[in-house]
């Protein structure tokens, strides 16, 4: 099957990277969100990360009013139905995510693929909850999505094999690479790396280091890029306690239990980055650690 025209539900930090490498692989992109606000905020940062690859000479000036012109935005949900492959990239919340492709599937073509960007959630679960289970699959990007190279394609227990090799089509064109995981709690990518980040919240809650010490130990110790304090404001620490609550509710397993402190960040709202304050604080010229 042809896809070329696809449909990203959540504007925010992963669905306007969604939106930047379809664009630029010339996919025809309509981009919703229940805020107007992240909307008008994600064409705005698509433009300024647009801007920097050309200054990069990762793409020409060309390429990129090319793919601004192929992003179009709309505040209702129901006109993503004309669309050949619908990327829910919303909140990660079940009932959240639920409820959009409940919304979604009376509008939809028939033949329309569904997937869902989310970190951890049961593919099997959200896709039967659907009309079509077969044409259901997990798209799994990492952040920054302009920049990462992975994609995580996960089939739920009823994906078909067309569906599943048109996704992986989609990935090769976007110039990706795919990995294939069956669908269990937080599948491949966050089943190893979020404990590995709740681990470094227990080591600060037990007062083993500090922010720093624990950032810098994994840095210069592990070859990490990113400390894992830094990693987890990096990914939302929402996110972050989201995914692991996942782990430790579908794998019935005390390993995965949520560090008490990443519960106490996200109850102060301090979700990293994207709210200004989490294990570092964004809002002086340079992060300063909050413990
Ligand atoms: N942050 C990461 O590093 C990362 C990596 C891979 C996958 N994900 C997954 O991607 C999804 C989005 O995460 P994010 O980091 O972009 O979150 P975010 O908080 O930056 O953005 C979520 C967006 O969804 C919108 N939204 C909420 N309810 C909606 C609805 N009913 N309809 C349309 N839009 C709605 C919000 O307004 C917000 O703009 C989650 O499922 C998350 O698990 C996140």
């Amino acid at each position: 099957m042809t896809i070329e025209r696809v449909g990203i539900v959540g504007a925010g930090q992963m669905g306007n990277g969604i939106a930047h490498v379809f664009a630029v692989a010339g996919y025809d992109v309509l981009l919703t969100d229940v805020s107007q606000d992240a909307l008008d905020r994600a064409v705005a940062l698509i433009d300024r990360n647009l801007t920097r690859q050309v200054s990069r000479d990762l793409i020409d000036e060309a390429a990129k009013s090319a793919a601004m012109t192929r992003i179009r935005t709309t505040p209702t949900l129901t006109d993503l139905g004309k669309t050949d492959l619908i990327i829910e990239a919303a909140t990660e919340r079940e009932t959240i995510k639920q409820a959009i492709f409940e919304d979604l599937i009376p509008h939809l073509k028939p033949d329309t693929i569904l997937t869902s960007n989310t970190s951890s959630i049961s593919i099997t679960r959200l896709a039967s909850r659907t009309d079509r289970p077969e044409k259901f699959m997990g798209f799994h990007f990492m952040n920054p999505v302009p920049i990462m190279q992975l994609v995580e394609l996960i089939r739920g227990i009823a994906t078909d094999e067309t569906t599943f090799r048109a996704c992986e089509g989609v990935v090769e064109r976007l110039g990706k690479t795919s990995t294939a995981s069956e669908d269990f709690p937080a599948f491949i990518v966050n089943r190893i790396l979020m404990p590995m980040i709740n681990e470094a919240i227990y080591t600060l809650y037990e007062g083993v280091g500090s922010v720093q010490s624990i950032d810098t130990s994994l840095k210069l110790g592990a070859n990490h890029p990113m400390g894992p304090l830094e990693l987890a404001d990096f990914i939302g620490l929402d996110t972050c306690l989201a995914i692991m609550n996942v782990l430790h509710d579908g794998l019935a397993d005390t390993k995965y239990r949520p560090c008490p402190l990443l519960t106490k960040y996200v109850e102060a709202g301090w979700l990293g980055r994207k709210s200004q304050r989490g294990f570092y604080d964004y809002r002086g010229d340079a992060p300063v650690p909050t413990r």
